[in-house]
């Protein structure tokens, strides 16, 4: 055990603060100090410390063939980390940083540990979008490898509780920078001669990075199937359970509103009478149709940017009030704008569960 430091800092992140310069000083000596970013905290640790980094995967539990993102300040440290990223990835950099997109470029051999690459050839970089990560990563004035601040398998942090409900004893130090604004982690992409490829969807969408690229550069986004096969785990770390509750959630999906709630109450309706303590994962339009012993609202449908925002700190809501049967609402399926992330995460929580409506319904009808 580990006694964790925790400092509360203002929204402005002045590397001149004490709280900045001291998680700084710990970064730099080889300790693991969680931060906010606009998507979710990091844990961070110096990129170049093979010890720092390893103390990352143990903290978290986390499978030593995915690799870490690494996190800049400034673009003059991309000299240091990458060879000279081409016109397409200078273009995206324009665009998108600092922001909730990570380039997948090659690495200059000994630029990083071999951990934070997990062997591979090249290095997701972001230079994130919070004053306080972007005063932390300046003051500490080395790259910081950082994944989500989370045990392995749980969901992202989007609060310092979190971070400390997951991590504490375990890290040298927590800096408390209030919510997260995204809720979901960055947007992953390689460039392939000209091409960008989604690894991960996140937080800039497939329409934004077209629109910020030359008509005719092609933006891939099928991600999920990519990163899914077997034979091609782009994003390594995408083929892992994620995000998920430590309940069994399924998501209930169909294209009548009405008939997915109606399905949902009627299976926690039969939970509930075989014992089961239950959940339901909902919007602030729809909470008022459940009865359930856990009614987690993430966000307004209305909105989509809230449900990313939410969604993660209503996912640990059924861990933290013990709800085991849990049912979802299909959020971002279609998959447009944010939603293609928002879908993605949901999927990856509910371990690929996904029931039609329209055939639950049926079949439960079947049998009466
Ligand atoms: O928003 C975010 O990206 C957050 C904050 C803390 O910055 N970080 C984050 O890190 O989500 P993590 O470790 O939870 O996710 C990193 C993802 C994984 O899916 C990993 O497989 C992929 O990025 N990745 C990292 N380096 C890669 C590489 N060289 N090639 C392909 N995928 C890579
Ligand atoms: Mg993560």
């Amino acid at each position: 055990m580990t006694q964790t430091h925790y400092w509360t800092v203002g929204p402005a992140g002045d590397p001149g603060q004490p709280a900045i310069r001291e998680a700084a000083a710990l970064l730099r000596q080889g300790e693991l100090v969680a931060f906010p970013t606009e998507t979710v905290y990091g844990l961070g640790a110096d990129a170049r410390n093979t010890a720092a980094v390893a103390a990352i995967f143990a903290a978290k539990g986390r499978p030593s063939d995915n690799p870490l993102i690494v996190h800049i300040a400034d673009r003059s440290q991309l000299a240091n980390l990458v060879e000279r990223p081409d016109e397409t990835a200078e273009r995206l950099m324009d665009a998108f940083w600092p922001g909730p997109l990570t380039i997948v470029l090659p690495a200059l051999p000994g630029a990083v540990s071999p951990l934070v690459t997990a062997g591979l050839a090249t290095v997701g970089v972001r230079m994130p979008a919070h004053p306080v990560a972007l005063g932390l990563l300046a003051a500490a004035g080395c790259p910081v490898a950082a994944p989500s601040a989370n045990r392995s398998g749980r969901p992202s942090p989007t609060q310092a509780a979190h971070v400390r409900a997951d991590l504490d004893g375990a890290i040298a130090g927590i800096v408390d920078g209030g919510a997260t604004g995204v809720g979901l982690e960055s947007t992953v992409v390689a460039v392939e001669d000209g091409a960008v490829r989604i690894l991960r969807p996140g937080g800039v969408t497939a329409e934004q990075l077209r629109a910020a690229l030359p008509a005719g550069t092609a933006v891939l986004a099928g991600a999920e199937t990519a990163a899914d096969a077997a034979d091609a785990p782009r994003a390594p770390g995408m083929k892992y359970r994620h995000y998920a509750p430590r309940g069994s959630m399924a998501i209930v999906a169909g294209d009548d509103a009405d008939a997915v709630s109606r399905t949902i109450q009627r299976r926690l309706d039969q939970a509930k009478r075989e014992g089961e303590r239950t959940g339901v994962l909902t919007c602030e339009e729809h909470a008022h149709r459940y009865r359930a012993d856990v009614v987690a609202v993430c966000g307004r449908l209305a909105e989509p940017e809230s449900i990313a925002r939410g969604l993660f700190a209503a996912l640990r809501r059924f861990d933290d009030e013990g709800a085991a049967f849990l049912l979802a609402e299909p959020f971002g399926h279609g998959g447009q704008g944010i939603g293609a992330a928002v879908w993605n995460r949901l999927r990856k929580a509910a371990e690929g569960r996904i029931v039609s409506a329209d055939e639950a319904g049926r079949s439960e009808n079947a049998g009466l």
